[in-house]
C-alpha cells in the first residue's frame, strides 16, 4: 500500500471525483477526511466508506470554517499529511451576461478557497515538520478559453498559476504542491455543466455530454476513477521529486 500511516483532508469530497479519491486513498492505507460544505453528503460518504473516514464540515470561502476543519482533522489523525484542494464551482455565460456575482461566486471558492485551504493546511504542515503533499484540481479549462466559460476558465487558469507560486515556496519546507487537470469527467458536475449548454447553444439535454465524449481523443468521457492513479502518484513517494507541476489527465485533450 502506498499511502500507508498517511492522513488525507480532501475538499469537495462528498460526492464525484474527490469522493472517489477518498475511496482509492483509503485502498492505499490512508485516514481521510471527506470535507465539504453539504455536510449530510458528507457524513455518508463516510459512513459508506467506513473505517479510516472521517466527515468534517468545510465552507471553503470561510476563514473560520477553514481553520475549524483544519484543527478537526490535525486532532482526529494527529497531522495532515495530504491535502487535496478540490472543491470547485462551475458557471457559463457569454461575455455580456457574466454578473459580479457569479464571478465573485466562482473565485471565491475555486481560487479563494484553495489559496487559503493551501495556506492553512501548509502552515499545519511546517509546524509539524514533516512535509507534506498539496494537489489542486485544475481542469483543461485553465489551459484555454472557452467561449461560453469565461469566469471558470480564468479560475482553473488562476489555480494552475497558484500551484507554481505555491509549490516553489513550499518545497523548501518538504511540501510538494501540484495540479492535476482533467478533461472531461462524467459524473453531478457535468450534468450541470450539459444543463449550461443546453441553455446557451439551444442543445438536447445530454447532447453536450455526447458530444464532448466523442471529441476526447481516447475516445469517451473521463471517470473519477481514471483519475485516481495520478492523485494516488503524487501524494506517494515515488512523486518526491515533483514540484510545481500541473498534469493533464484527459484522454488527450490537451497536450501541454
Ligand atoms: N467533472 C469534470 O469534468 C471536471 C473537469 C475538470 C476539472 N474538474 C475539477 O475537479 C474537481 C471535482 O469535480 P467534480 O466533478 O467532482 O465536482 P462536483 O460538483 O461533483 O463536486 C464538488 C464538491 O464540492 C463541494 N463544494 C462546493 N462548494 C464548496 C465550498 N464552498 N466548500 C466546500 N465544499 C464545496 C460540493 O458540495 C461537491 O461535493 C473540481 O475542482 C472541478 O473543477 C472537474
Amino acid at each position: 500500500m502506498r499511502l500507508s500511516r498517511k492522513s488525507a483532508l480532501i475538499t469537495g469530497a462528498a460526492r464525484g471525483i474527490g469522493l472517489e479519491f477518498a475511496r482509492a486513498y483509503l485502498a492505499e492505507g490512508a485516514q481521510v477526511a471527506i470535507c465539504d460544505i453539504n455536510e449530510q453528503a458528507a457524513q455518508a460518504a463516510a459512513r459508506d466508506l467506513g473505517d479510516g473516514a472521517i466527515a468534517v464540515a468545510l465552507d471553503v470561502t470561510d476563514r473560520d470554517s477553514i481553520e475549524r476543519c483544519v484543527t478537526v482533522v490535525e486532532e482526529a489523525f494527529g497531522g495532515i499529511d495530504i491535502l487535496i484542494n478540490n472543491a470547485a464551482l462551475f458557471s457559463a455565460a457569454p461575455l455580456a451576461e457574466i454578473t459580479r456575482e457569479d464571478y465573485n461566486r466562482i473565485f471565491s471558492v475555486n481560487v479563494e478557497g484553495t489559496l487559503f485551504m493551501m495556506q492553512a493546511v501548509a502552515r499545519s504542515m511546517i509546524a509539524r515538520g514533516k512535509g507534506g503533499r498539496i494537489i489542486n484540481m485544475a481542469s483543461q479549462a485553465g489551459r484555454r478559453g472557452e467561449s461560453l466559460v469565461a469566469v471558470y476558465c480564468a479560475s482553473k487558469a488562476a489555480v494552475i498559476s497558484l500551484t507554481q507560486s505555491a509549490g516553489l515556496n513550499l518545497i523548501a519546507h518538504g511540501i510538494n504542491v501540484n495540479a492535476i487537470a482533467p478533461g472531461v469527467v462524467d459524473g453531478e458536475h457535468w450534468d450541470g455543466v450539459d444543463t449550461f449548454f443546453a441553455r446557451y447553444e439551444g442543445k438536447a439535454p445530454g447532447q453536450k455530454k455526447a458530444e464532448v465524449g466523442a471529441a476526447v481523443p481516447f475516445g469517451r468521457m473521463g471517470t473519477a476513477a481514471d483519475l485516481t492513479g495520478m492523485a494516488v502518484f503524487l501524494a506517494s513517494s515515488d512523486a518526491d521529486y515533483i514540484v510545481a507541476q500541473t498534469y493533464n489527465v484527459d484522454g488527450g485533450n490537451w497536450m501541454s
